[in-house]
């Protein structure tokens, strides 16, 4: 379903930016189905929390800005029914472990019941979760894209775009930018197994968008680099810890050493609400494991002996001292550390 010109309009979508894959409609949430991208334009209504958190749990909605905002809309729908918030906040809460955006979403939201909010409010607390999301990724691809030498190539990982996100993306928003001022020439997308975010997710959005990727398996990474082809690897992150560390999708560790070993730039991009300053470092990050069956199979079919087992870690985290740069929409960091963060997101930072 192509959005009409009016519904961009409402959403604030522009030329190269046309997805809102998340939507409220006042009474209910509309979610494009992700797992059946990019051959079927399905949408699916959340009418409650409880089916918020199964469509999280499910990856109907996926991207850790976008799971925060849907749980935040969840929140709303509990209060329009009159719903427990207590067991709503904490059934949302556990849908998904790593990204830290879903908690402080839900932080945001409790806070706001706590001081009494009716619906109307929580509607416009989640609003302006949704909306102050949108405008960190228009500027943190601003002032990613800025970073990038005119004629560059790069290499993402997984979905960071508008499906993950309120709309535009993080690290997709660095590259929506960069291509539309020329700083980049070539990107490349990684499949991302088993899920296969990038091949089924990543390049539907671009291509919709009318930026041409190239698709690579993930394994190619590395080859990809030797290459000379990139530049610049750019990811986003579920979980920033206070030391830099970055939880971030299954494959991003790898293709961190492997810049650095071939001399490409790696560049982390996310809203300040995915920087978790409670967790020390990236160590003690929950690591979500889904069922092995995500791996023993692609699209339904099973490629794999039966019998056999697998290890299914969606995650991986990514040391700090391999990433050359952070940016969130308070700026950027050049090799990210506790101080570093400390300074921009502490207790008085801002
Ligand atoms: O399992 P997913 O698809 O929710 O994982 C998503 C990622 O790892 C993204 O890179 C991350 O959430 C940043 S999205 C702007």
């Amino acid at each position: 379903m192509q959005p009409s010109r009016a519904a961009n309009i409402a959403t604030g979508a522009t030329q190269h930016d046309s997805l809102r894959a998340v939507q409220w409609l006042g009474d209910r949430l509309h979610l494009l189905d992700q797992r059946k991208l990019p051959f079927e334009e399905a949408w699916i209504d959340c009418r409650d929390a409880d089916d918020v958190a199964r469509a999280i749990r499910d990856l109907v909605v996926r991207g850790a800005p976008a799971i925060g905002i849907a749980a935040a809309w969840g929140m709303v729908l509990a209060a329009r029914h009159g719903d427990d918030a207590a067991r709503a906040l904490a059934t949302l809460r556990a849908a998904r472990p790593t990204a830290v955006n879903l908690v402080a979403a839900l932080d945001r939201m409790q806070a706001r019941i706590e001081a009494g909010a009716d619906p109307a409010a929580l509607v416009r607390e989640a609003q302006a979760i949704q909306d102050q999301d949108l405008a960190a990724n228009r500027a943190m691809g601003a002032m990613g894209a800025a970073l990038i030498r005119p004629g560059s190539g790069v290499l993402t990982h997984c979905n960071t775009g508008s499906l993950a996100t309120s709309g535009f993306g993080t690290a997709l928003g660095v590259i929506r930018a960069g291509c539309a001022s020329g700083n980049i020439v070539r990107v490349y997308a990684g499949e991302t197994r088993p899920w296969l975010q990038g091949a089924r997710l990543t390049m539907w959005e671009l291509q919709r968008d009318g930026i041409a990727a190239t698709l690579i398996a993930d394994s190619a990474a590395a080859h990809l680099m030797k290459s000379g082809r990139v530049q610049w690897v750019i990811v986003g992150a579920d979980r920033i810890a206070a030391n830099g560390d970055t939880a971030n999708k299954i494959g991003t560790y790898q293709i961190a050493i492997a810049a650095r070993h071939h001399g490409v730039k790696f560049m982390v991009v996310a809203p300040a609400a995915t920087v978790d300053l409670a967790t020390p470092t990236g160590d003690t990050i929950d690591i979500e494991l889904r069922d092995p069956e995500e791996l023993l199979g692609i699209g339904g079919h099973r490629t794999v002996v039966a019998g056999a087992q697998a290890w299914n870690p969606v995650f991986d985290v990514t040391p700090h001292d391999l990433i050359d740069v952070l940016v969130t929409e308070r700026g950027v960091i050049t090799q990210p550390d506790e101080a570093a963060l400390r300074a921009v997101f502490g207790p008085g930072a801002h």
